[in-house]
């Protein structure tokens, strides 16, 4: 796969991919708790966090550490103190039960080496109206991002989502290379 690690701040990716248009497409607003599992440097965390403000927290969590140390660096810098980033196998965590009214999965389900378990912890640490949100990349051919063979078609992921006991709520297009699903309890 593709294993560039996305920056944060990505000027390139910007272009194929907004944070503050997703976030806000899946009714991110303040107040709200938001987990962001596999957050890499922060690309949707640190948006989500300066979106929900200080009423509101961001939990972000990736196995690996450099990447939450850029993370918690650049948070600190902006005195974002909603955020809170751990390096954390996302399979074996649960920052908190039922708290989450977000539960987001940024380009990464197809790489957790356990998705199932990684959906049946979204489901403890969502709030009953919570959302699981999973942006990912479409299964077409395209010139960027990782290899087909490792990606999750729209049927797969909605999938696994179904039988850890979500309903799909929607699947759309996310830009020219992702689709979204949102699903609920
Ligand atoms: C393609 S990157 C996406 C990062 C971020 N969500 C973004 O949109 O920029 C996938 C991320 O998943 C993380 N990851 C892979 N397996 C993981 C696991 N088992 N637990 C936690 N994070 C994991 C990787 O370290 C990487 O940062």
């Amino acid at each position: 796969m593709n294993k560039r690690r996305f920056r944060a701040d990505d000027p390139e990716r910007k272009a194929w991919q907004d944070a503050e248009k997703i976030l806000s497409s899946i009714g991110l607003e303040q107040g709200m708790v938001f987990v962001d599992v596999g957050c890499g440097e922060g690309y949707f965390a640190l948006p989500a966090s300066r979106r929900v403000g200080p009423g509101g927290e961001v939990y972000a969590v990736d196995i690996n550490a450099e990447a939450v140390a850029h993370l918690q660096e650049q948070a600190k810098n902006e005195g974002l103190r909603n955020l809170s980033a751990e390096a954390r196998e996302a399979e074996a965590t649960v920052v908190c039960e039922g708290c989450a009214d977000i539960v987001f999965f940024g380009i990464d389900l197809h790489d957790f080496a356990d998705p199932k378990k990684v959906i049946q912890n979204a489901k403890k640490m969502l709030k009953p109206s919570g959302r699981l949100v999973d942006l990912d990349w479409k299964d077409i051919s395209m010139d960027v991002g990782p290899p087909a063979e490792i990606r999750f078609p729209v049927a797969k992921a909605k999938n696994l989502i179904e039988s850890a006991g979500f309903r799909i709520l929607s699947v759309q297009d996310a830009g020219p290379y992702h689709y979204l699903i949102i699903a609920g309890n």
